[in-house]
């Protein structure tokens, strides 16, 4: 093991002189306390290290030894319902967001093992090896390292085993006797391998209208939620916790306010699952760093995090994983980076800002799997720009990663428009790729209504602007009726609370049902403009009221009264003399 002495302190940041060789990126122990430290430069006989606990009380003189490893995490049974640190070490259930100095692991935790493999087998790297199940949870598959391959010699019986002790020994082609556990280590800043990656063509379904129906993400894709101050970002990520379609969730709370990060640790494990009904923490990993704790834990958080969601992908799961928020990492990124005396770039960041963002988000994808499953990691980050100003360096870079672009408008979150998603900065590239998947749902106009819903929307900003200078009573009855249209898709369609028992999530088949509500209301209001109609005789129509609060009123199991809804509506516009009261017109 190389050791090195001390010679200044700074911070999360120390320099001592080494007395054998370290590499970069090598796991270090600094002291007595044996704090946790990764190497970040080596100039010379001169190593830089970031430490990531407190470093009060170090000195020069002090000893670093080198741990001949790069900076690793267990992966293995026991993540499943747990929260944990940046590091990976496990917080106290009681709620408090503190971890002993030098903390390493959880100590083992028992699974009842059953195996699924014998001896003689020939595994393959990341080889499935058997099942670990807890008390009352799910099953989760143990994985073989994707570094290791071998022939097994022995393999236990199935029964109670610790996650750290040995279930299997294998020898690999060289020979090489390796003992194997349900629990293994891996470097958090090296992607863990597959064998191919997919393209996109399943969205993820978040549950969320305007996501969902507007600006989709594929399941495997990459989102980002930027925002001002209080505009709905954790509440939106929350949201998507409780209601995507994925798997597991890892949720990463990445230097919020303690208290705000203390909310999350506490309302998280009294959540129920809405597709079990069971806790939905059983589902569920929470990495959290709150802005309390050392700065450089905070931007290996983000790390660790994307690790565990490739460990559970890895098992052919689909996994959605949440970052909030992604600014305060960069933030991170940026005091450390100074601590080092590194030339600041744009915005006071490092140069390498936009590569880091790069490499977090690219580990973002549906995969085959190396034991021959298909999995996901899907990546949602929030930023919170300063001032809620997009142009800055974390939303700039970040805009070049991802494919769907949740930009929260203040003013929406001010009306209290939630979720305050504005529809005319926000993208989503791969759209046109789920339209077979909404077809196979039994939406086959779906990305015949987006195009409508977005045009509409579009135009809306412009007679806005147009109404403002010279009056909304001025415009032609046309143009009127594209306003009060507008209207109904953002109240009927796109508005959403997330604490609305009914609404908070929306399937698939009630977001089809709402979508041809809407569109079948269009056209009927079109019908009666030509037909001669004022547009506020359409706004007075005695069913709009029952259109407007349908996302409330209507759940996911009572599809058959949005049908009742149309026929209503198509009574209402008869009844003004001008529609063709056939269904389906
Ligand atoms: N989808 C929603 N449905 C209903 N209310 C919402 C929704 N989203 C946000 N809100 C309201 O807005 C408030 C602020 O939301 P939130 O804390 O998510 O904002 P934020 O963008 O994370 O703020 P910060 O910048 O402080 O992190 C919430 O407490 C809630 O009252
Ligand atoms: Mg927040």
């Amino acid at each position: 093991m190389s050791r090195a002495e001390i010679v200044a302190v700074g911070g999360p940041v120390l320099r001592a002189r080494a007395s054998g060789p370290f590499a970069l990126r090598e796991a270090v122990e600094v002291g007595e306390r044996a704090l946790l430290g990764e190497v970040v430069k080596l100039d010379g006989d001169t190593i830089v290290v970031q430490v990531y606990e407190d470093t009060t009380g170090l000195r020069p003189g002090v000893t670093v030894t080198g741990r001949g490893l790069p900076l690793s995490i267990p992966l293995g049974p026991a993540l499943l319902g747990r929260m944990f640190d940046g590091l990976l070490r496990p917080l106290e259930h009681t709620g408090s967001a503190f971890v002993r100095p030098g903390l390493r692991h959880a100590a083992g935790e028992r699974f009842a093992f059953v195996p699924a493999i014998a001896a003689g087998d020939a595994l393959r790297p990341g080889a499935i090896l058997g099942e670990a199940s807890r008390e009352g949870s799910r099953a989760q598959a143990c994985l073989l390292p994707p570094t290791l391959a071998g022939t097994v010699l022995s393999v236990v019986e199935g029964g109670e085993r610790l996650d750290t002790e040995t279930i299997c020994t294998l020898r690999t082609a060289d020979g090489r006797i390796e003992d194997v556990a349900m629990t293994h280590a891996w470097p958090v800043r090296t992607p863990r391998p597959v064998l191919a990656r997919r393209p996109p063509g399943v969205p993820l379904v978040t549950g969320q209208r305007i996501l969902d129906a507007l600006f989709p993400v594929a399941q495997g894709g990459k989102a980002a939620i930027p925002g001002g101050f209080g505009t709905g970002k954790t509440v939106l990520q929350e949201t998507l916790a409780k209601g995507c379609s994925a798997d597991i969730i890892v949720y990463v709370g990445c230097g919020e306010r303690g208290n705000e990060m203390a909310e999350v640790l506490a309302e998280f494990p009294e959540l129920t699952d809405p597709r079990s009904g069971r806790p939905l923490m059983e589902r569920t990993v929470i990495v959290a760093n709150t802005s309390n704790m050392p700065v450089a834990a905070r931007e290996a958080s983000i790390y660790s995090a994307i690790t565990v969601a490739e460990y559970f992908r890895d098992q052919g799961l689909h996994v959605a994983l949440m970052a909030d928020s992604t600014s305060r990492w960069a933030e991170a990124l940026r005091e450390v980076s100074g601590r080092f005396g590194e030339l600041p770039g744009e915005g006071g960041y490092p140069a390498y800002l936009a590569t880091r963002i790069a490499e977090f988000y690219e580990r973002a994808a549906t995969v085959d799997t190396l034991c021959g499953r298909v999995g996901s990691v899907t990546a949602i980050g929030a930023i919170s720009p300063p001032s809620g100003d997009f142009s800055e360096p974390v939303t700039s870079h970040t805009k070049r990663y991802v494919k769907a672009f949740w930009a929260l408008d203040v003013k929406r979150a001010q009306a209290r428009f939630y979720p305050a998603v504005d529809p005319l900065h926000s993208y989503a590239e791969d759209a046109a790729l789920f339209a077979p998947w909404w077809t196979a749902q039994g939406n086959s106009r779906w990305l015949e209504l987006r195009r409508r819903f977005l045009t509409l929307l579009d135009e809306q900003a412009r007679l806005e602007r147009m109404a403002r200078i010279i009056g909304k009573d001025a415009l032609p009855a046309r143009q009127q009726l594209a306003l009060l249209c507008a209207d109904v898709v953002n109240e009927a369609l796109l508005r959403q609370s997330a604490f609305s028992p009914v609404d908070r999530r929306c399937g698939p088949a009630r977001q089809g049902a709402m979508m041809r509500v809407v569109a079948r209301f269009l056209d009927l209001a079109g019908d009666a403009l030509a037909a001669g109609v004022a547009p506020s005789r359409v706004a007075g129509v005695p069913s709009m009221r029952r259109l407007l609060r349908m996302g409330e009123e209507i759940g996911d199991d009572e599809l058959a009264r949005f049908g009742e809804l149309e026929s209503a509506l198509e009574r209402d516009f008869a009844a003004l003399g001008t529609a063709d009261a056939a269904p389906g017109g």
